[in-house]
């Protein structure tokens, strides 16, 4: 793992890691971005230059790299606030607005980054865009059995859905929960925060990737002639 994209993902991780404190509650987020700031997290822990750690994973694959790298992990029903999360993004526009769940993770996401006192996302250059969903379509949480009305609604909104399909597997993706992904093409996403609660708004709908004024600080990886920088 030594390629340009890699290092910059692992050194825009080890930034967003030095940002965590000791005796505090951490949001740990998805993707393979925030995988290394897990990664660095842990072994801050067990240097011991960071103690007292618990964390707060937003999805199943963040629990699982938390324990392999020995981070303590809590739930919202034994906290009462959090300190700081690290999240990754699939979007994110001047306005710190972000589209999430390209890992089917963003319901989770959304409980957690919100909640954070200070939320810190992690991203490459490559995610930064002059408006929401120019280049990434919008996912959206579903419930199954409500899937073919939702999918209606949210044509008559002006949105194209698709369902999210499995790589290595036969049928639907299917989140954490248990539920399905549809992503939806929309030709301009004028107004986030109104979007958000429209699509929130259909019966059958969990929750949909839209991060509004969510975001506290974008760590911006970027590799220029060859080298890795954060900004
Ligand atoms: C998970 O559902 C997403 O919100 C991720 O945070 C997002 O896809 C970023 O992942 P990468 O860091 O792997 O691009």
């Amino acid at each position: 793992d030594t390629d340009a994209i890699t290092i910059m993902k692992q050194e825009v991780g080890r930034a967003a890691a030095q940002r965590v404190q000791s005796n505090t509650i951490v949001g740990l987020g998805t993707g393979s971005t925030t995988a290394y700031a897990i990664q660095f997290i842990g072994a801050r822990l067990k240097s011991g230059e960071l103690q007292n750690i618990k964390g707060i994973p937003t999805s199943f694959q963040a629990r699982v790299l938390a324990k392999k790298y020995g981070i303590p992990l809590t739930t919202l029903d034994e906290v009462d606030h959090i300190d700081i999360a690290i999240d990754g993004a699939d979007e994110v526009d001047p306005q710190k607005n972000l589209i999430k769940g390209g890992g089917a993770a963003h319901t989770q996401e959304k409980i957690v980054d919100s909640l954070a006192a200070q939320f810190i996302v992690v991203v490459d250059s490559g995610k930064l865009v002059d408006s929401l969903g120019s280049t990434f379509l919008l996912p959206v949480e579903v419930l199954p059995m409500a899937v073919t009305p939702v999918m209606k609604a949210i044509e008559a909104l002006g949105g194209k859905p698709e369902l999210r399909m499995g790589v290595k597997k036969a049928g639907p993706v299917v989140t954490d929960q248990g539920n399905l992904v549809v992503d939806v093409k929309f030709d301009r996403i004028e107004n986030p925060g109104e979007l958000e609660k429209t699509l929130n708004n259909l019966p059958g709908v969990l929750e949909n990737g839209l991060f509004v004024n969510v975001a506290d600080v974008i760590l911006v990886g970027e590799v220029i002639e060859g080298q890795p920088t954060v900004r």
